[in-house]
């Protein structure tokens, strides 16, 4: 049986995490990572498999203990990852490429792509990675990094990436992939995660002890690059859950809103103002659920059907703050 996720912390204040218990040690060979910096950082350190491949009830942990993500963060972003880029057979993850470590695949059309499967989680204008479309969008990428270094020292104080500098990157990095992508997709569920990661290294790689939303250059190097905890880091003072996150998110929508929408060709960007906005977390919700999983778990059956409606419920609790009403894709 499927173990559950965890609660919340029982000892949920500051803490040093960069601690001896806690190497950074450089991924070997073998190791997977892909294209989210903090489950990355989190592999490093060995809060989670170092071989990159997880539980999902493991990532929530790592999450939790690492950076203190609450805990309905914490489990609204592993089982909306689980259930589009996991095996819900054998209960395992990929924080990077697809593998065979994740044992047999369900049928197709399931993907169990791993969190570097382009169009599922991951998608375009991220900030460190290029759009599937030019490249491999799950490394870091130089020129990527020197622009977001130039918004913090253009936008942020004292040359931080703080949330002014977030809002205006934000906004730069959908403009030029208007400009440059044909293939650019900025719908649900793609603009909650690029909102939420835009402003995450605001909260969460900043260091607990000092905690003013200025993340200097330095140390956004070491989470984006080599994936490092700085000497001496210590996580979030207390948890970081959606009444943390949100209004941050909705500070950058606010000074530069958008309608979601598709590229039909370079700089042609068709807007979809029937999709779900920024502001609609039930709606994304449902999108996910009723539509993202439906592409690759049309009519699933048996112990495969067990296994996604029991992580159908564990996604919905974390989604229950919201007071959405369930949705039951594959029935109750
Ligand atoms: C990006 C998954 C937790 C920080 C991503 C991406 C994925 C992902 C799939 C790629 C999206 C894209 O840019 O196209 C997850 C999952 C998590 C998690 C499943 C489970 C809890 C975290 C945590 C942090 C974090 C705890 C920070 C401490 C980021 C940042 C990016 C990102 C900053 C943006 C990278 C960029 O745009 O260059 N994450 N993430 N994530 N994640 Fe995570
Ligand atoms: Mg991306």
């Amino acid at each position: 049986s499927i173990p559950p996720p965890p609660g919340p912390l029982t000892d949920d204040g500051l803490k040093l995490v960069n601690d001896p218990a806690h190497p950074f040690m450089a991924p070997g060979s073998n190791d997977i990572r892909g294209p989210c910096p903090g489950l990355n950082t989190l592999a490093n350190h060995g809060y989670l498999p170092r071989s990159g491949v997880a539980r999902p009830d493991q990532l929530v942990t790592a999450v939790m203990e690492g950076f203190n993500l609450g805990n309905n963060f914490a489990k609204f972003l592993v089982y909306q990852a689980h259930l589009i880029d996991g095996n819900p057979i054998t209960n395992l993850i990929s924080i990077g490429m697809k593998t065979p470590q994740t044992g047999p695949d369900p049928p197709a059309p399931a993907i169990v792509g791993g969190l570097s499967q382009h169009g599922t989680f991951e998608g375009d204008t991220s900030m460190t990675r290029v759009d599937a479309f030019f490249g491999n969008p799950a490394i870091f990428n130089e020129t990527r990094f020197d622009e977001f270094s130039a918004f913090a020292m253009q936008f942020g104080v004292n040359g931080t990436y703080d949330i002014n500098a977030a809002a205006e990157l934000r906004h730069q990095r959908l403009e030029d992939s208007i400009q440059t992508n044909p293939e650019l997709v900025f719908t649900s569920p793609r603009i909650l995660s690029a909102f939420s990661e835009a402003v995450f290294p605001t909260v969460f790689f900043v260091d607990g002890t000092v905690n003013n939303g200025q993340l200097s250059l330095e140390n956004a190097r070491l989470f984006f690059q080599p994936n490092q905890f700085p000497n001496n880091f210590h996580r979030q003072p207390a948890p970081a859950d959606f009444p943390t996150i949100e209004p941050l998110t909705q500070q950058i929508f606010n000074k530069h809103p958008f309608v979601p929408g598709v590229n039909n060709g370079t700089n042609n960007f068709i807007e979809m103002p029937n999709t779900p906005a920024l502001s609609d977390f039930c709606g994304i919700y449902n999108d996910i659920v009723n539509r993202v999983l439906k592409i690759q778990y049309p009519n699933p059956t048996g112990p495969l059907l067990d296994a996604l409606q029991t992580n159908l419920n564990f996604f919905f609790s974390a989604v229950e703050s919201h007071n959405c009403p369930q949705a039951f894709p594959f029935g109750q």
